[in-house]
């Protein structure tokens, strides 16, 4: 028995110990990715990380001086990262000559900020042209070949537009060799630090101005067989390919084998020119409205993909062998007016070609959405299927978005483009990663798990209800000003005036975005705002539902702190629950008969 007792006293400290080993590697691991639930978290010093970011303006880290103004601004915001690009031209201005100074003096201010960084590696591309590539790979076009459009002219490096080939292996290894030794670097300077989070490799990839490269090295590769690689993937993962290529497939018979238009059917004409914008003509009003959801000319776009691809996974690979941190890919989406590929980058990281990146660049982490449409909850979800981990690079100062991303996505990080341009920082942003940053802990605890979710809703838009945790909860809309509805504080409700005779101007309606999470069995937090909650049970019991304790409040080194102890008024006397603009609320129920 005593033995026993001693055995199971070791192995219980045995188990300590190396839980113990493992946070304290954890700790000191280089920034990386690990699944908690449905959910993949970016991990930074052993803790997941929301980044609460935002995106530069293209050169604006040209120099240190000029970065000088942006650090306040940065910090005023409320984020906690920024997403800096590194021109490959400046980092390697003469061949095999690396200059290191601006890439130390970012870090080193950023530190002093309390800041994190995401580069951008602006290299072979940047928004499907090559400006970023150094001059002396520019004016080498024998050894770094352009792609040809159909246009009948080879792109010009005069010209306005300047397209490295994918397939150009001398490029291909030149930007490997750069960007493994920028690796190589940040972890002899970052490496215990992880100021340096992730790095964006390329950005918006694809051609553009045609629907592929049409270079006699490219004919003959299209004019082959799609390479076995991508075929065995598309057999593997039949049953969870995107349904865009998954139809395309289809539709030609799921051919096993067969050149690129055998098997995803036709390319387009090269006669035929592709315009800058697809806006009508040459679309008719219907066609304009409904092309832009469809693909064109897949197996163009098809081919493209999987040539980005694989390029792309050397460079990553080369960056990877220098310092493993994630890497992620961005992509310029498909949208009213850019509906054909060719006006949109074609070949990049697109949700119907996601399948063929994933069998191209498995290295590759992350597949990202430079998203500025209004139908951001349809891409969100086109993102983050087959568990692509949402991070959103470039999108626009929207709060509302911040707030669904976070709670119903489960994102890794949100940055509006452009932050540092001549306009004040957005007040609304600021105070909602105030907010976000505020809540991080429960988000970054309920991530991937089904006790988390965000509703918004529209000015004027009918109630809506979620079931989470024990209750269904009935959102209501009230306002971004929201108020106690007037009948609960006991007062007379004027009657509306009457409608005026001259319509007013329409503007979008005002939108109310709240992140709620299940704590307990009868205990919820709730961020965000402009909503009345209203709470039904869901298991068995007294029917009635009152509130318990209704706390205003915010975490401080991840503990509640109460501000406010809501009750009375705040609570139309204890009957009425109304989530106020940028509040989080901790909220017990009790039940009655
Ligand atoms: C998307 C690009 O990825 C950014 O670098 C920037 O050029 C913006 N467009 C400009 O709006």
């Amino acid at each position: 028995m005593r033995k026993n007792l001693i055995s199971v006293f070791v192995l219980v400290i045995f188990l300590a110990a190396s839980a113990m080993h493992c946070q304290a590697q954890d700790a000191s691991a280089a920034p990386h990715l690990r699944k908690q639930g449905t959910a993949m978290q970016l991990i930074v010093d052993g803790k997941p990380f929301l980044a609460l970011a935002g995106e530069l303006g293209n050169n604006s880290a040209t120099s240190l001086e000029n970065m000088e103004p942006v650090w306040s601004k940065i910090v005023a915001g409320n984020l906690n990262t920024a997403l800096i690009g590194i021109s490959w031209a400046q980092f390697e201005p003469k061949e095999g000559k690396f200059d290191y100074t601006l890439v130390d003096g970012l870090i080193a201010k950023a530190r002093e900020n309390n800041l994190h960084i995401v580069f951008l590696w602006f290299a072979s591309w940047k928004n499907g042209t090559s400006s970023y590539a150094p001059v002396w790979v520019k004016k080498d076009y024998q050894r770094f070949p352009r792609i040809q459009i159909n246009n009948g002219s080879t792109v010009s490096i005069s010209g306005p537009v300047e397209l490295l080939s994918t397939l150009g292996s001398a490029t291909r290894d030149a930007d490997a060799a750069a960007f493994g030794a920028l690796m190589r670097h940040i972890k002899e300077v970052d490496g215990t630090r992880h100021t340096v989070l992730m790095m964006q490799v390329e950005n918006e990839v694809g051609v553009l101005r045609d629907t592929r490269d049409r270079s006699a090295a490219a004919n003959r590769a299209f004019a082959s067989h799609v390479p076995t690689e991508l075929m065995q993937y598309l057999e593997a993962h039949k049953g969870t390919l995107a349904p865009e290529l998954h139809e395309v497939w289809a539709a030609n018979g799921y051919k096993a084998s067969g050149t690129w238009e055998e098997v995803f059917g036709a390319g387009k004409p090269a006669d035929m020119e592709i315009p800058i914008q697809t806006t009508s003509p040459p679309m008719d009003a219907l066609e304009h409205q409904n092309s832009w959801q469809h693909l064109h000319w897949p197996s163009d776009e098809f081919f493209m993909a999987w040539s980005y691809a694989r390029y792309i996974e050397k460079v990553v690979e080369a960056g990877k062998a220098g310092y493993d941190i994630p890497m992620y890919v961005n992509a310029w989406l498909q949208q009213p007016n850019h509906a054909w590929p060719g006006t949109y980058p074609s070949g990049g990281p697109l949700p119907q070609v996601h399948d063929i990146w994933r069998a191209g660049a498995p290295s590759v982490d992350i597949l990202a959405p430079d998203l500025y449409l209004e139908y951001f909850d349809d891409l969100c979800e086109r993102f983050t299927r087959n568990g692509n981990p949402l991070f959103i690079p470039e999108t626009s100062n929207n709060p509302a978005n911040a707030i669904i991303a976070a709670g119903k996505y489960n994102m890794i990080g949100f940055s509006p483009f452009g932050i540092d341009g001549n306009r004040p920082i957005d007040a609304e942003m600021a105070a909602t990663y105030r907010l976000l940053a505020q809540l991080s802990p429960m988000i970054l605890a309920h991530q991937g798990k089904d006790s988390m979710t965000a509703v918004r809703l529209d000015q004027g838009a009918a109630p809506t209800n979620i079931k989470l945790g024990n209750y269904t909860l009935t959102l209501t809309y009230t306002g971004r000003n929201a108020h106690l509805p007037p009948q609960a504080r006991g007062q007379v409700v004027a009657s509306p005036p009457p409608p005026s005779a001259t319509p007013m101007p329409t503007e979008p309606p005002l939108q109310a975005a709240v992140i709620l999470i299940a704590a307990g069995p009868d205990e919820y937090y709730f961020g965000g705002g402009g909503m009345r909650v209203d709470f039904t049970p869901n298991t068995p019991g007294p029917p009635n539902v009152g509130l318990g304790d209704v706390q205003e409040g915010k975490f401080v080194d991840g503990k509640w702190v109460v501000l406010r102890q809501l009750a009375g008024d705040d609570t139309a006397q204890g009957e009425i629950l109304v989530l106020r603009p940028n509040t989080i609320l901790r909220v017990t129920l009790y039940r009655y008969p």
